[in-house]
């Protein structure tokens, strides 16, 4: 069993319809088997933006597993979550010298988006795929030698029927199962 930290990143301005219904989702079928992850709510525990920097890296120290889970804004992460990378991951601990205090740990997005499969393709109107849009966070982890695995990502978000909503909170609950049970979870 692997420690899996799911970093949760939705502002409520809007509120969330989407990755609320996918933890939920997520949540209840990892109960049903009886696995654990540790739901890390950042925008519920920093509405003001001030982050205690020593209790963050801490709680990553803790997990093997490092997912962030949040709407795509902007073709990137919701602001919180930004600025959370660029207090917590400090150089000199999580880069920079010797220091790596991430190596060897997974980091790995699940998003959601407005947009549908097809139009984040080469030829259609966002004219990248996500994984290439992602390509800032792909190098930040690397950068601090963890092993990224592909995002994934909840499509066409908007128009979802609770029917699909209720299909993608399994399926993100399944994947988490594998992730937990130390399967690849990159499928
Ligand atoms: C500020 C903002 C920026 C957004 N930027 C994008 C974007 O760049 N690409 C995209 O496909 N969807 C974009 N969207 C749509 C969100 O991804 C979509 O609202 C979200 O996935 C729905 O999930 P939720 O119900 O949990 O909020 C954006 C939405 C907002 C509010």
């Amino acid at each position: 069993m692997r420690k899996i930290l799911v970093t949760y990143a939705h502002p409520e301005h809007p509120p969330s319809r989407v990755n609320r219904a996918l933890r939920q989702g997520a949540q209840a079928l990892l109960a049903s088997r009886g696995l654990e992850v540790t739901w890390h709510d950042l925008y519920r525990k920093y509405p003001d933006f001030m982050i205690r920097i020593g209790q963050e890296q801490a709680l990553l120290q803790a997990h093997e597993v490092l997912v962030f889970q949040h709407p795509l804004f902007w073709y990137s992460v919701p602001a919180l979550l930004k600025h959370w990378i660029d207090e917590v991951l400090t150089e000199g601990w999580a880069y920079g010298g010797k220091s790596r205090a991430l190596a060897g740990k997974t980091w790995v997005h699940w998003l959601t988006a407005g947009g549908s499969a097809s139009a984040y393709s080469r030829d259609e109107a966002n004219g990248f795929g996500i994984q290439h849009l992602l390509r800032p966070l792909e190098r930040t982890a690397l950068l601090c030698d963890c092993r990224w695995l592909p995002p994934q990502v909840t499509h066409a978000s908007l128009t979802l029927t609770d029917e699909d909503l209720a299909a993608e909170g399994q399926r993100y609950g399944q994947w988490l199962a594998r992730l937990v049970a130390a399967e690849d979870g990159d499928g």
